[in-house]
């Protein structure tokens, strides 16, 4: 039997917020569904390889429970010792086809596949809707990445070339190896016409950039194809599923038309959408297709919310907030609310925690709505718990001191990575509840003295790497 490529060549895998059953149920109560709650549910991950993104949803979540499918052994074998390792009793990872995933397994109030559709043959894409539909609580949502058009064009067109460039090679590591040479030559390449080499150059820098599974798994794979939204809201429906929105909601908006970007039909807006910002990758919802869902949403729903922003106040005058979006602070009420929100990143605040920054719950929702809808700030269901300030004896997650010992990636209580340099590592592993600031600083000899162990420890605090 041929080795399965994802063996051969790892692929390593990491939080991603976006697929956790707080944003998912988010965007579900926003469009009018009952989701399950976040502190116990059901979760199965399709491809979930050696379970970075699974594991520490686990991890956070111990009245929840986790299974994990992947066609890949050893990623999943490595999957199961830092299970074990951990002492993880609400989830599992399995080495198995995901076709092999029946309504025996149960259903799941979540389901998510990061990254599979575009990579699997179209009898596999299938199956995994197949599975979707079959174990999908009548409140489930599933959560599918994929590739797409028409931005995906751009891609495909290196991607071809690339493909061509190393045709005549099996071997996985000289495959890479010739990958990475043609995508320099083609940097250095002046004969495109400028305005193509401006496009070319910000993909195939971001390319030469990835990790070796990366670019193997992702651009010289065997099956990596692009889709119109359409298309594959479309073979969703042939499964009786239907779309019920994005991973990040406010790709659905056009935030220069507010709402009406969302009346009528979502699926023609929302490509509409893709059209306008050449839209490459989606990250789609579903849910069953019978679940009839409200699409006429509205300010006066944002009691029902927790929100969370980076925001900060820029030398310009304007706040920044999450993904870069920035507001003027002309408008002193949204501007208290954004900052409010910024003081206590990355944990959410609930509504009625910010209306004394308003002092009118109408008014809030308004501003509340337009944060979110422009992805200013994200929308939660769940408040995630961790320890904001820095007790004497200060104490990292046993996760995050678990994966220090071993890699530069850690996991935050807001399941985020964060990536620590060899001190910050150090710093993590020390910081296990015993040792006082002292004594952590001892420890670490030399290499750091008390205040820089303290303000250390509060950058720790601020990214949600402590528990209380
Ligand atoms: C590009 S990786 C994505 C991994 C991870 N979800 C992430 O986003 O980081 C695709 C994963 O799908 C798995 N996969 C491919 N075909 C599969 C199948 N038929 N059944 C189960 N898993 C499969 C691969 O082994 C691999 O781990």
């Amino acid at each position: 039997m041929a080795a399965n490529p994802y063996d051969l060549v790892r692929y390593p895998t990491f939080p991603q917020f976006q697929t956790h059953p707080d944003r998912l149920a988010a965007v579900g109560r926003l469009f009018g569904m009952n989701p399950a709650p976040v502190e116990a549910c059901r979760v199965l991950e399709i491809g979930c390889g050696s379970g970075g993104n699974l594991i520490p949803m686990a991890y956070a979540l111990p009245h929840s429970s986790f299974m994990g499918v992947d066609l890949a052994a050893e990623p999943v074998a490595d999957g199961m010792s830092t299970i074990q390792d951990l002492g993880l009793e609400n989830v599992v990872l399995h080495s198995r086809d995901l076709r092999e995933v029946g309504p025996e397994a149960g259903q799941f109030d979540y389901i998510v596949a990061h990254g599979v559709y575009s990579w699997v043959h179209e009898e596999v894409r299938e199956g995994l809707l197949a599975v979707c539909r079959a174990c999908l609580a009548p409140e489930g949502i599933a959560y599918v990445s994929f590739n797409s058009f028409p931005g995906g064009h751009v891609r495909q067109m290196l991607r071809e070339m690339m493909l061509h460039h190393v045709r005549n090679t099996e071997d996985a590591a000289e495959r890479i190896r010739q990958a990475r040479e043609f995508l320099g030559t083609l940097l250095e390449s002046h004969h495109w016409p400028k305005a193509w080499g401006e496009m070319r150059d910000h993909e195939v820098k971001a390319m030469l950039k990835w990790n070796d599974g990366s670019l193997y798994h992702d651009e010289l794979a065997p099956f990596n194809q692009r889709f119109y939204l359409h298309e594959f809201a479309a073979a969703a429906q042939r499964h009786q599923l239907q779309y019920l929105g994005e991973a990040e909601p406010h790709e659905m908006f056009d935030p220069s038309r507010g709402m009406d970007g969302l009346a009528g039909d979502v699926l023609e807006r929302v490509e509409h959408l893709d059209f306008l910002k050449a839209r490459r990758f989606h990250q789609a919802l579903v849910c069953r297709a019978e679940r009839s869902l409200n699409r006429s949403i509205a300010a006066q729903q944002m009691p029902g919310f927790l929100f969370s922003s980076c925001a900060r106040r820029e030398d310009d005058g304007k706040i920044a907030g999450l993904r870069g979006v920035r507001i003027t602070a002309a408008d002193e009420v949204s501007s208290a609310v954004a900052l409010a929100l910024g003081e206590v990143y990355p944990l959410p605040l609930t509504f009625n925690e910010l209306v004394p920054y308003v002092g009118n719950e109408e008014a809030l929702c308004e501003i509340l709505f337009a944060l979110a809808i422009t992805g200013f700030a994200d929308l939660h269901v769940y408040h995630f718990p961790c320890e904001e300030r820095v007790s004497d004896r200060p104490r990292a997650s046993r996760l995050a001191r678990y994966q220090a010992a071993r890699s530069p990636f850690v996991t935050t209580a807001r399941h985020g990575a964060v990536e620590l340099d060899e001190i910050g590592r150090r710093l993590v592993q020390l910081a296990d509840g015993t040792r006082t600031q002292a004594e952590i600083a001892a420890a670490l000899g030399a290499e750091m003295e008390l205040d820089r162990v303290v303000s250390g420890l509060k950058w720790m605090a601020s990214r949600a790497l402590l528990e209380g």
